[in-house]
C-alpha cells in the first residue's frame, strides 16, 4: 500500500506539520506537532475516549463542550468533563488537551476559563457551533453567530482570563442567509483568539447534507495570521486531503470518524505527513484496546453509569469490526463486565481493514 502523499496531495496543499498557538501578548505559545486533532463530542469525547485517542497519536484532543456556569460552580459532571490528566497515566508528554467551554455570560466564561487553565488544559476553545436548541435557546453555541458584539465579549473575557491559548469553534453562519464565519473568526482573532475550528455547515443544517469545505476557504483568507482547522465529514485520509485542498486549512478536525476507530488521527497523520500509515489493531490487540476502554470507562464514571455509556462505544468498535450482529447485540444488553470480556474476542472478530479504505 502506497503511503506517500499522492501527487494531487503535493499540488494542491502544503502542509506543515505542526500548528502554532499564540496568546494575544505573545507570551506563551504552543506547539502542536500534527495538524489532525479530535473534535469536541458532547457524551463522547470524556478523558477515557481522549485518551485512548491521544495514546494513538493526536495533534490535541478537545473535551466535551463544559457549561462555563457549572464548570464555576463546581458541579461535579462539568468538573469530570474538564478532566485533562493524560499525561500523569499514560506518560503521554506530546498530547496535548484543550477543554471546550460553552456559556453567554462574560463572567462564568472568565471565571471557567481560569479553572480549566489551572486544572491543565493547554488550549481553552470556546463554543460557538453547537446547534442544540437547548444551548442556542440559551443564547450560547451557535446563536452567538447572531449576536457577534456579544460573541466578541465573551471572547475578550476568555482571553484576557488566562494565558494559555484560545481557540474558536464555530460554523458557516446561522443559515444561508447569513454566512459570517470569516467576519466573526477576524474579529476573534483581533480579540486574541489563536486558531479557528470551523465546521463546514449552518446551524440551520444541523448535520444533514455535507460539510462545505470549500465555505470554509472564506475564513482560511480571512486569517491569514493564524491556523484554521476544516471540520466536518473528515473519515478519512481522503477526506482530509480534499478538505485541506478544497479549503486551504491548516489541519483538520475529525469527529464521528474516529467513534470506534480511535487509531484513525494517527493514520491520517501519517498519511497527511507522508509518513508510514499505523495498522489498524486487530485481533488480540483490538479485544485488548477495547477492553481497556471499557474498564477505564467503568472506573471513570462508576460501573451502572459506565456501562451504560460505553455501549455506544462498543457498538461502534462493532461496527467498525464488522462483527456479527447477534453477537452485538448480546454485547450492547449485556449488564455483566465480565461476560462483557468473554464476548469481545468473537464480536470483534471479523476484524477491519488494516487502512482506512480512503487511504489507497
Ligand atoms: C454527538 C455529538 C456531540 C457533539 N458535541 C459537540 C460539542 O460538545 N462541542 C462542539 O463544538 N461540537 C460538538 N459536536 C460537533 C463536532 O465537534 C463536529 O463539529 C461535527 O460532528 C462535525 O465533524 P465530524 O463530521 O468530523 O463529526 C458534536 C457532534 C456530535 C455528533
Amino acid at each position: 500500500m502506497d503511503v506517500t502523499p499522492g501527487p494531487e496531495l503535493a499540488q494542491t496543499v502544503t502542509l506543515q506539520p505542526f500548528l502554532t498557538l499564540t496568546t494575544s501578548g505573545g507570551a506563551h505559545a504552543a506547539t502542536i506537532d500534527a495538524p489532525v486533532v479530535l473534535a469536541p463530542m458532547a457524551g463522547i469525547t470524556d478523558l477515557p475516549f481522549r485518551r485512548i485517542v491521544a495514546g494513538f497519536g493526536a495533534g490535541f484532543v478537545v473535551s466535551e463542550m463544559v457549561a462555563s456556569q457549572e464548570m464555576a460552580q463546581a458541579k461535579p459532571s462539568a468538573r469530570a468533563r474538564a478532566r485533562t490528566e493524560l499525561d500523569s497515566e499514560l506518560g503521554l508528554t506530546e498530547a496535548r488537551t484543550a477543554v471546550q467551554l460553552a456559556g453567554r455570560d462574560p463572567y462564568w466564561m472568565a471565571e471557567a476559563a481560569r479553572m480549566v487553565a489551572d486544572g491543565g488544559a493547554q488550549i481553552i476553545d470556546i463554543n460557538m457551533g453547537c446547534p442544540a436548541k437547548k444551548v442556542v435557546g440559551g443564547l450560547s453555541g451557535s446563536a452567538l453567530m447572531r449576536a457577534p458584539d456579544h460573541a466578541l465579549r465573551l471572547i475578550e473575557a476568555v482571553v484576557g482570563a488566562v494565558d494559555v491559548p484560545v481557540t474558536l469553534k464555530t460554523r458557516l453562519g446561522w443559515d444561508d442567509g447569513s454566512l459570517n464565519a470569516a467576519l466573526l473568526a477576524r474579529r476573534a482573532v483581533d480579540a486574541g483568539v489563536a486558531m479557528v475550528t470551523i465546521h463546514g455547515r449552518t446551524r440551520c443544517q444541523f448535520y444533514k447534507g455535507r460539510a462545505d469545505w470549500r465555505a470554509i476557504g472564506a475564513v482560511v483568507r480571512a486569517v491569514p495570521e493564524v491556523p484554521v482547522l476544516a471540520n466536518g465529514d473528515i473519515c478519512g485520509p481522503g477526506d482530509a486531503r480534499a478538505a485541506l485542498a478544497d479549503s486551504g486549512a491548516a489541519g483538520v478536525m475529525i469527529g464521528r470518524g474516529a467513534q470506534g476507530r480511535p487509531w484513525l488521527l494517527a493514520q491520517v497523520t501519517a498519511a497527511l505527513l507522508g509518513r508510514a500509515v499505523p495498522l489498524a489493531p486487530r485481533g488480540a490487540a483490538l479485544v485488548d484496546l477495547v477492553a481497556t476502554h471499557h474498564a477505564a470507562m467503568l472506573s471513570f464514571y462508576g460501573r451502572d453509569l459506565g456501562l451504560r455509556v460505553a455501549r455506544k462505544h462498543l457498538g461502534w468498535y462493532c461496527d467498525a469490526a464488522g462483527g456479527a450482529p447477534l453477537l452485538r447485540r448480546r454485547l450492547l444488553t449485556s449488564t455483566d463486565p465480565a461476560e462483557i470480556l468473554r464476548l469481545l474476542p468473537d464480536a470483534l472478530s471479523a476484524a477491519p481493514s488494516d487502512q482506512p479504505q480512503e487511504a489507497a
